[in-house]
């Protein structure tokens, strides 16, 4: 069944101005009251919520009591999600309806993750049947992988897996893989996206082509970045294996994750190695169907059966807890408030965790592909602020380069903090020996999170000798809000609860705004473009017009200088 306004069975909120609601009006109403307010005085007055504004899912601990918000701006929230019927439309998305309106697609990668005895059949397919079939092909080909029974053209193991993919078939597995870097004991992995050659030949320049494995991933196997870098890897291998032609080196060195078995084939990989999905796992939402593959060729079936019971539990909690204790929804609706009624658009990802240095990159992609829209699920055009800007990097880098801005600017940034209560690594510090590295790390996490909120006044510094022309320059406004996210360890079930943690509130906050986060028309229109000015920019006539004095002019400048 389609979503649509139309149907009869559409519910009556699909077409609602969220603006218009009661609840939307009291929060405008409510938020200069929230806003008169200094974090220091919402702890005074409510000191209980450092202990109450918590909400603990599978592994993860999660804090939200240093929000600029109060309990009654929370109700008004959980208000609105409620009028505009969140608790529907995810249901819808867990049922398989066809909320992807302008694709005409469902949304299911929570389906990716559910038990081989659960049940789901959509659109006449049984879901949890096809989703567990490629599971165990994915695993019987790593364990080959793994084992060394897999061998190359010459006869040798693999010990090397070059993953081909960009967007969602890239920063996925590129971010676990290196999130996980202690489970992997298989193969090592290798992420190439870019269509920068330099990505590839610096890729290549370390590898043995004989022990070399290349997956192409790619749902639509028609991405132009992909399709060059697999053409270039094939021609590396050939000439590498003085092979060139041979299309049982191609078959034993390359294998493909796709949709389109069609294409995959006409790039010679045999569709016996070849692992599927399905047009409802958005590419930005499939790490957990085999464009995970490199992921379980590193860390073994078994670690990513984990992985997966990690989105498992948050799905769980997503689908089942009312909506005051549902972490996504809460996250979400927060985010929503600062967007839409303080003018604040961004959101700063800090995972104290060196380990996750790509989970703010992997995020930009899942959060601003999915609610980066400005027309509505039906096509109108009457629609608020969308789509957070989610940045960052990992604690405490980020400290020595933008959290300048962060205590003391003239922007208020909303911060997301994830830590670890037990190290991947850990050594002992030198210097005094208090504690440890990793104490160290996370003394940080714990201070930045606290100054940020409740900083340090003129009197306080004042108090402290500082010559008075530099007090000034040393107040620290506090009053800055954050999330603090904590995990006993970063294993592969913690990331993939961290991961469902942000897919859903992304659903969530598309679900307020009336948007559809699963299609991107938006990237379309630049890829046409890229194709016809390819032409324009090599061929030694004259440019065409191309409606616009400025390429025109920049295309010349290129010409004359590429020198070929
Ligand atoms: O251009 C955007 C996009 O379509 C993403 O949504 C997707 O993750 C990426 O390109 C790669 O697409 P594919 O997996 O089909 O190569």
């Amino acid at each position: 069944m389609s979503l649509d306004s139309h149907d009869a069975d559409a519910p009556a909120h699909v077409d609602l101005d969220v603006t218009s609601t009661q609840s939307w009006q009291a929060l405008a109403a409510h938020q200069p009251h929230v806003y008169a307010m200094h974090l220091r005085e919402v702890f005074a007055v409510d000191p209980a919520r450092g202990r109450e504004l918590l909400v603990d899912v599978g592994d993860l601990h999660i804090d939200y009591s240093k929000h600029r918000v109060l309990r009654e701006t929370l109700e008004l929230l959980f208000s609105l999600a409620r009028e505009v019927g969140v608790e529907d439309k995810r249901d819808a998305m867990f049922a398989g309806v066809h909320i992807n309106t302008s694709e005409d697609r469902a949304v299911l990668h929570t389906a990716l993750r559910l038990p081989a005895d659960a049940e789901l059949v959509v659109d006449g397919q049984d879901v949890v049947a096809a989703v567990h079939a490629v599971l165990r092909a994915m695993g019987q080909f790593t364990d080959r992988l793994r084992s060394g029974e897999w061998t190359g053209f010459t006869g040798k193991a693999i010990t090397d897996v070059v993953n081909i993919g960009i967007g969602g078939s890239d920063l996925g597995p590129d971010m676990v893989y290196r999130a996980l870097r202690h489970y992997a004991d298989g193969p090592r992995c290798h992420f190439v996206s870019n269509v920068d050659p330099a990505d590839i030949v610096a890729t290549l320049a370390g590898l043995d082509a004989e022990t070399t494995l290349f997956i192409i991933a790619s749902k639509t196997f028609t991405t132009l970045e992909t399709l060059t870098n697999a053409a270039a890897a094939r021609t590396w291998l050939w000439d590498e294996l003085d092979a060139t032609g041979n299309a049982d080196a191609v078959a034993k060195h390359f294998v493909a994750v796709s949709t389109n078995a069609e294409k995959v084939s006409e790039f010679g990989i045999d569709t016996a190695n070849m692992f599927g999905f399905w047009d409802w796992v958005g590419g930005r939402y499939s790490v957990d169907s085999a464009i995970g593959l490199s992921v379980m060729a590193a860390v073994g079936k078994e670690g990513f059966a984990e992985f997966l019971d990690g989105f498992h539990i948050v799905d769980e909690h997503f689908r089942t807890e009312p909506l005051e204790t549902n972490a996504p929804v809460i996250l979400a609706l927060i985010g929503l408030w600062y967007n839409n009624f303080w003018d604040v658009g961004s959101r700063a990802v800090l995972p104290y965790s060196n380990d996750m240095m790509r989970f703010a990159a992997y995020l930009q992609q899942l959060t601003m592909e999915s609610n980066g829209k400005s027309v509505g699920m039906y096509g109108h055009h009457e629609i608020t602020d969308t789509g957070e800007v989610f940045w960052g990097e990992p604690g405490t880098n980020g400290q020595h380069a933008f959290y300048q801005l962060l205590h003391q600017g003239t922007r208020m940034i909303p911060s997301d903090f994830i830590g670890f209560a037990r190290p991947t690594d850990d050594l002992p510090v030198t210097a005094d020996g208090q504690g440890s590295m990793h104490d160290l790390l996370m003394s940080n996490y714990f201070a930045q999170s606290k100054v940020l909120a409740f900083g340090k006044t003129a009197d306080e510094i004042a108090a402290e000798g500082v010559d008075p022309h530099v007090v000034a320059h040393k107040v620290m406004p506090g009053n800055r809000p954050s999330t603090s996210i904590l995990a006993p360890k970063l294993t592969p079930s913690v990331i993939g609860q961290l991961i469902a943690l942000y897919e859903h509130q992304v659903f969530v906050a598309g679900a307020v705004w009336g948007i559809n986060p699963f299609d991107q028309w938006g990237v379309e229109l630049g890829k046409t473009q890229a194709k016809e000015l390819l032409g324009v920019i090599t061929e030694e006539s004259a440019p065409g017009p191309q409606g616009d004095s400025s390429t025109d002019e920049l295309v010349r400048w290129y010409r004359g200088e590429r020198g070929r």
